[in-house]
């Protein structure tokens, strides 16, 4: 039996435990009753539980709206536009994974905005903002973007709207330092590996523990130890002292304390409500640590299996899964690449000169290639998207042929997998079907043709007629349905399926 706080006058004092309904699920009988947001966030966390405890459970048979969104390369491929697009018609936009290694770009009209850990969603006001149990957290870096989303628009959302779960770990400077010996991986720098590292040793700090870490200076003691010990095995000649690591967490609990919240209970039972949950991936799919290009990868599960567990809530609840990739490739950092082209010349060089690829985190050049189906269809393996949104189409123009990745060759023998070795990934020849190039055009005539397609109602339609058929090849050679097309950074500059779930119309260009 579990105490009840909140209802005692109309349950009494004792629940049983499961309390499930028998009932269908009918969202007209439930958001009445339970539609707290954004109120819910002035509760305290008991008060939060009762309430979701007391929220019956959707039936497993009924899906309820939790949307994915995906990268489906190596990072970059337009996540954060996507996200943004997608976020006026969802109330809780949530990061699950990663941390500021991720840099998503969103443009309104004369406004570029990058964020690092601020979910995409922000851009709606109504949209509340989570990042996610599965996170590591930079809280100097978070700080900034709040600062600088507040110099935008003069609101502060932590703690109204944007909320840091308990489970989610602290990024420190010691896992900067630490990650800033990577010489393998060309790494983001921003401790990443070393925070995931020391949440799988059970060492990290979580955000749920600062408090208790706080009050036991032997917990510091010994934290700040392991760290200096672990310093200089790499060579790192400065030395940790334990009142730093204290007024660093204190200062952590005291700028943030008010937005630290049991995330996963907040977004079940939005889920509960019938309200509909966007949850945003960060880098791509051959970025994971476990399915992608190891050891040139990432340290987190970036796929789709990772989207609802990293939010907390389970993964009966998705019911899209948009995979994002760019009309070609590109990657930053090393490890294998394919189709990989030159950046000093042709092709290589105009993807990455007028599609300015430069890492949005690091500044450091993308690598480009032409787009690999084999990649895309190993990310589509993983997380079985349900709609395709092909970006940077517009990049392409200018281009005299387009070529599409279609298998390759491994010492002499034809193969349509991705090799597992990242050894024999980097001996893989790229084979190639190629197609006619489309003329460049200016970035406004890219935004009208969009904004044509939507008003008009042609959706793809609206394209001439050999940049259809890129969009028609990718969809057959993926076997993905192609749900949105990129030709621009953007927010209008997308042409979206008629009817599909970006079809959708904005008012004006405003956050
Ligand atoms: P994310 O990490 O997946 O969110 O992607 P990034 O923001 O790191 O990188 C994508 C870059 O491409 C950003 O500069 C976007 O503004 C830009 N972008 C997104 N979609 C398009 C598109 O369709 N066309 C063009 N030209 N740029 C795009
Ligand atoms: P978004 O979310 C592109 C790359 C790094 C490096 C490797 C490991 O913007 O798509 P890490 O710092 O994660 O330990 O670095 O992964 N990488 C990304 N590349 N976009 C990203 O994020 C990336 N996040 C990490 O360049 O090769
Ligand atoms: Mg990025």
């Amino acid at each position: 039996m579990w105490h009840c706080t909140s209802c005692k006058s109309t349950c009494g004092a004792d629940v049983p435990l499961p309390l499930e309904t028998a009932e269908p699920y009918k969202r007209a009988d439930l958001t009445p009753l339970h539609n707290p947001f954004p109120t819910t966030n002035r509760l305290n966390s008991q008060s939060l539980a009762d309430q979701w405890f007391h929220t019956p459970s959707v039936k497993h048979t009924i899906t309820v709206p939790a949307t994915v969104v995906l990268g489906a390369q190596w990072g970059d491929e337009g996540k954060g536009k996507a996200i943004d697009q997608l976020a006026p018609q969802s109330t809780w936009a949530v990061r699950f994974q990663g941390g500021n290694n991720a840099g998503h770009t969103i443009v309104v009209g004369d406004t570029t905005l990058k964020l690092h850990q601020i979910p995409s969603g922000v851009t709606s006001r109504n949209c509340n903002l989570v990042l996610g149990d599965g996170m590591v957290i930079d809280p100097w870096v978070l700080d900034e973007e709040l600062s600088r989303w507040e110099d935008l628009t003069g609101e502060k959302p932590e703690g109204e709207r944007l909320f840091i779960s308990e489970r989610a770990s602290v990024i420190l400077p010691f896992h900067k330092y630490y990650d800033s010996a990577d010489k393998v991986v060309g790494t983001t720098g921003r401790g990443i590996g070393p925070a995931y590292r020391d949440r799988i040793e059970r060492v990290g700090i979580r955000f749920t523990d600062i408090e208790e870490v706080l009050s036991d200076s032997s917990i510091i003691e010994d934290t700040v130890l392991r760290m200096n010990k672990q310093l200089q095995t790499v060579g790192y000649d400065k030395e940790i002292q334990p009142s730093e690591l204290s007024s660093q967490l204190q200062w952590i609990l005291d700028r943030f304390g008010s937005a630290i919240k049991p995330t996963g209970l907040m977004v079940d039972l939005a889920l509960r409500n019938g309200e509909t949950v966007l949850l945003e991936g960060a880098q791509g799919a051959l970025l994971d640590i476990d399915q992608g290009t190891y050891p040139f990868v990432t340290s987190s599960v970036v796929g789709r299996a990772n989207a609802t567990h990293g939010a907390g809530i389970h993964p009966g609840h998705i019911t899209e899964c948009f995979g994002i990739t760019k009309a070609y490739c590109t990657r930053v950092g090393n490890g294998p690449f394919p189709s990989e082209l030159s950046l000093e010349e042709g092709p290589g060089q105009h993807m990455a000169q007028v599609g300015h690829e430069f890492g949005t985190t690091t500044g450091r050049p993308r690598r480009t290639g032409w787009l690999d189906i084999i990649a895309l269809k190993e990310a589509h393996r993983i997380s079985g998207y349900s709609g395709l949104v092909v970006t940077k189409l517009d990049v392409l123009g200018g281009l005299d042929e387009i070529k599409i990745c279609i298998g390759y060759e491994l010492d002499g023998n034809p193969i349509s997998h991705f090799p597992t070795r990242a050894s024999d990934v980097e001996r893989c020849i790229a084979v190639y079907e190629t197609h006619p190039g489309f003329p460049a055009l200016a970035d406004e005539d890219w935004i009208d043709m969009a904004e044509r397609s939507r008003k008009d109602g042609t959706g793809y339609d609206a394209m001439p007629g050999e940049v259809k058929n890129i969009v028609d090849r990718i969809e057959a050679l993926s076997g993905i349905p192609v749900v949105s097309v990129g030709v621009g950074p953007d927010r209008r500059a997308s042409i979206a399926k008629v009817g599909g779930p970006f079809d959708i119309v904005w008012d004006e260009a405003t956050f």
